[in-house]
């Protein structure tokens, strides 16, 4: 990656510390994994795009858009539960999507960490009699679990670092943050419940 820009002053008074990821170059990146499902999928199969609620709303709603053929949407949410900025687990909180029987599924995941999110939805999901399933995330951190966790499409690989915006939280915070950065030690403790 190149140097990174500046944080702006608003989001450094909110604890970030470094943009890890500019606005422009997540566009780029999730033009070209657009243009690569649409190629995979090209003879008009049956794609469905399953994001997960509530992180990957931001990438999902921009990955849809660069897909320029037909293309279904469906939700489902998955609650990770540990400490704040570890995940220690997965659990699925809201219903499967329906009617996937015989269609193209892709899981779509705004950052791949410790596996558990992607594999549970993939042992849940193969059972609906789906025709195919794969992955994209938008993120992987690069720590043992996630390399090792099965994912055929990942946007960027980063540091095993606590990061939001585009998306992201921290406490339901930074979704709305246009790039991805680094939260700082400091601003995660000002935010965490003493
Ligand atoms: P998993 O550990 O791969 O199951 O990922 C679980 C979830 O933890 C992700 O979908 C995110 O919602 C959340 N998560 C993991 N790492 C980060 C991070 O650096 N910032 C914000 N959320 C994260
Ligand atoms: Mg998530």
């Amino acid at each position: 990656m190149n140097t990174s820009p500046l944080v702006p002053t608003y989001w450094r008074d909110q604890g970030i510390e470094q943009v890890l990821i500019d606005e422009a170059s997540i566009a780029r990146r999730v033009r070209e994994l657009g243009q690569e499902l649409s190629l995979e999928f090209a003879d008009g199969k049956d794609v469905v795009l399953v994001a997960v609620l509530t992180g990957a709303v931001v990438f999902a709603a921009d990955l849809m858009r660069a897909i320029p053929t037909r293309v279904a949407i469906s939700m489902v949410s998955v609650t990770s539960y540990g400490a704040s900025t570890t995940s220690q687990g997965a659990v699925l909180s809201s219903a499967l999507p329906k009617n996937l029987a015989g269609k193209h599924v892709v899981i779509v995941d705004e950052v791949l960490d410790s596996g558990g999110t992607l594999r549970l939805l993939r042992t849940e999901l193969s059972l609906l009699g789906v025709a195919s399933l794969r992955a994209c995330v938008l993120l992987r951190k690069q720590r043992e679990q996630a390399m090792s966790t099965k994912c055929e499409m990942v946007g960027f690989d980063i540091p095993d670092v606590f990061v939001v915006g585009y998306g992201l939280d921290f406490n339901d915070e930074f979704r709305n943050m246009p790039f991805v950065g680094v939260l700082g030690e400091d601003g995660i403790r000002e935010r965490s419940p003493r």
